[in-house]
Formats: structure tokens, sequence, C-alpha cells
């Protein structure tokens, strides 16, 4: 799928990475760009169609997919962290907050535009997942969880989405300088060179789009005695 002439959705495209991947597809020469959010008035990019949009609200979901009618790439980037332990006082509640986003928000949007990529041709469907969908660490439990559970929501996806020929891909990436990583003192990568690898690899026909050097050793040490998943962290 080329990114000229596409007309993209992005969720939570008003900061972080999902900015970045609405700006690199304006770049790349997209057709439209909607920039979906909670807050439409928080989209400042110029030249894109903002689009109200709580990944978590079925009404807004359904909307949405009946307002941009003429989308052929989705992009589920919309997702929260929160730095908490499976054992703190509210780590039930952080789980589930983290999947109601992370993995319910992108199944809803994912289930209401299935038909519009069907509808334009198949197109492609991307899902943001992480470096955390394969490993995990005690203040990122919850987040992993989420992240795990839409990887294997995305190979779901895949496999229905085949037969019309719509390309599924995740990206697989670890830190990136966003507001989601604030205050963690650990190397970043910058949005911008994250959203152009992920269209590099949408152009190529990526299923599993495995932005940096450390992801790559991750899913590489995956069906080995010594998976990164065991490791201590
Ligand atoms: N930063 C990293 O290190 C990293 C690494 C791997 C994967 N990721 C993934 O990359 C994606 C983007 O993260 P980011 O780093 O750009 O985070 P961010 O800077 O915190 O931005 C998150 C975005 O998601 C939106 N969002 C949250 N809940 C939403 C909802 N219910 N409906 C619609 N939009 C919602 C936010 O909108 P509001 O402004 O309304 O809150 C914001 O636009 C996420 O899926 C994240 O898990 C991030």
């Amino acid at each position: 799928m080329k990114a000229r002439g596409a007309v993209a959705l992005v969720t939570g495209a008003n900061r972080g990475l999902g900015r970045a991947y609405a700006q690199a597809l304006i770049a790349a020469g997209a057709a439209k760009v909607y920039a979906a959010a909670r807050d439409p008035s928080s989209i400042d990019l110029p030249g894109v169609v903002p689009l109200k949009l709580d990944v978590t609200d079925p009404a807004q979901v359904a909307e949405a997919a009946r307002s941009a009618p003429d989308v052929n790439l989705l992009v589920n980037n919309a997702g929260i962290a929160r730095i908490d332990s499976f054992f703190s006082e509210q780590g039930v509640q952080a789980a589930r907050d983290q999947l109601e986003t992370n993995y319910f928000g992108t199944l809803n949007v994912s289930r209401a535009f299935a038909p519009v990529l069907k509808a334009n041709g198949g197109g492609a469907l991307v899902n943001v997942l992480s470096i955390a969908s394969w490993i995990s660490s005690e203040l990122l439990g919850p987040y992993a969880a989420s992240k795990a559970a839409a990887w294997s929501l995305t190979n779901a996806l895949r496999q229905h989405l085949r037969g019309q020929g719509t390309q599924v891909a995740g990206v697989h990436v670890s830190f990136i300088d966003t507001d989601l990583t604030k205050g963690l003192d650990v190397p970043k990568l910058n949005a911008a060179d994250v959203a152009r690898l992920t269209l590099e690899g949408i152009e190529a026909g990526l299923d599993e789009i495995l932005i940096d050097d450390q992801t790559r050793q991750v899913k590489r040490s995956l069906g080995s005695d010594q998976a990164a998943y065991l490791a201590p962290r």
C-alpha cells in the first residue's frame, strides 16, 4: 500500500506519535488525512481533516466511520500507558483502563472501519503495538498485557481481512520521545523517524514492522530457550 494518494485516518493524531503519523502522511503525498482526536480543537496540523473520536466510545466510532467513508489506510495509534504494577492498590483498574483503550479501542475502530476499507479496495490497517507486546516488567505489566492482547487482535484481523484484500500490519517499537515516556530516563526514538519507518514498512507490504534494533532482538529471541520475556527486568 502506497502512502502517496492514500486517504488515511490516524487515531490520537493531536500529539505524540499520532501527530507524527499525520505529518508523515501529508509529507508522503496522502490525498487526505483525517486527524482523529478526542478533542479535535487540539489538532494544530495544517492540511488535515480533524475528526472527533474517542476510541472507547462506540457512538463516536460509528459516527467516525460514517463521516470518513473514503478511508483506505487506518492507523490505530491512540493509546495510554500507566506506569503501574498489577500489585499496586489500583493495579486491576490500571489493567482494565489500558485494555479498554489499547485493546478494545483498537477493536472498536477496526470493526467499524473494516467495511470502509473493503469498500475502498481493501487498503491497509496498521496497529501501533510495542516491544511490550513481547516483554514485560513490574511497572509495565498492565500496559504490556494490553499490547500483547492487541498483538493477538492484530493477528486475528490479518486472517479475517485477508479475503477482502486488506493489508494488516503491527508496528513494534521500543521507547519513543513523546508525552507517554515523559519522566522515563531511557534512550528514546524520535517520533518522526518511527512514523517514516512505519510508512516504509507499509509500502514494503510487511506484516510486522520492527522499528529498532532492540525490538528486532526481542522478536528474534522469542523462539529460543533464552526468550527475552524470561529475562529479569
Ligand atoms: N511513546 C512510546 O515509547 C511508545 C512505545 C511503543 C508504543 N507506543 C504506542 O504509540 C501510540 C501513541 O503513543 P504516544 O507515545 O504518542 O503517546 P502520547 O503522546 O501519550 O499520545 C497518546 C495519544 O492517544 C490519544 N488517546 C488516548 N486515549 C484515547 C482515546 N480513548 N480515544 C482517542 N484517543 C486517545 C491521546 O489523546 P489525548 O490528547 O486526548 O489524551 C493522544 O493523542 C500508543 O498506542 C502507544 O502505546 C508508544
